[in-house]
């Protein structure tokens, strides 16, 4: 069973959806998730976090420069023997020396294929330059801004769509269940 802590800043869907797939569905036999972490005490997937009885820690930079943050990041999290880390809507770059601790095993997943568009906004981007088709990208984080190796991708069908909001409904429908099935052939050994 591998050890995981999900990281996230905003919403959570994507949480609770490993969450889920983690209690009774494909990662239920892989994978536990040991800790929620959040830079941002507001952030509305603690609170579903919290509501599933996930233990979850929280530390507000504060004006703290990043590297000394995350070296304390790093700290708070060595109790917890984390085999993975799980970006989720973590929206922060995480510095060399904190990613260099975990060589890959820190995995965040894109809404978009990481070798067209990169960084936020991307499904504003698809949206806005009217694609017929996007693609979810899951890869394992490297020290650059969504570069990393990629672990698995899955096409969205953008035929019809009239406004963002659909577009990102259609995505994150996707994201659901590509990420769960990424996370298992990592664990399992076959990525
Ligand atoms: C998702 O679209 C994910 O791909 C991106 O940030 C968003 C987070 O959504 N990295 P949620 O917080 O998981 O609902």
């Amino acid at each position: 069973m591998k050890r995981i802590a999900i990281f996230l800043s905003g919403r959570g869907s994507n949480m609770e959806a490993i969450r889920r797939h983690a209690s009774t569905g494909i990662l239920h036999d892989c994978c536990r998730i040991v800790l929620v972490f959040s830079q941002n005490p507001k952030a509305a997937g603690l609170q579903l976090a919290s509501h599933a009885g996930l233990p979850i820690l929280t530390l507000d930079r504060l004006g703290q420069g990043r590297a000394s943050f995350y070296r304390q990041v790093y700290a708070r999290l060595e109790p917890y023997f984390i085999d993975y880390i799980v970006l989720a809507g973590f929206m922060d770059i995480l510095p060399s020396a904190f990613v260099q601790n975990y060589p890959r095993r820190i995995i965040n997943i894109h809404p978009a294929d990481t070798a067209l568009h990169r960084g936020l906004g991307a499904y504003e981007w698809a949206f806005r330059t009217g694609r017929s088709e996007t693609t979810i990208t899951v890869h394992y984080v490297d020290e650059g801004v969504d570069t990393g190796p990629v672990i698995a991708q899955m096409r969205v069908d953008l035929t019809g769509v009239t406004t963002l909001a659909e577009v990102k409904n259609r995505g994150l429908n996707v994201e659901h269940q590509l990420y769960s099935r990424a996370l298992r052939e990592v664990f399992m050994g076959a990525a």
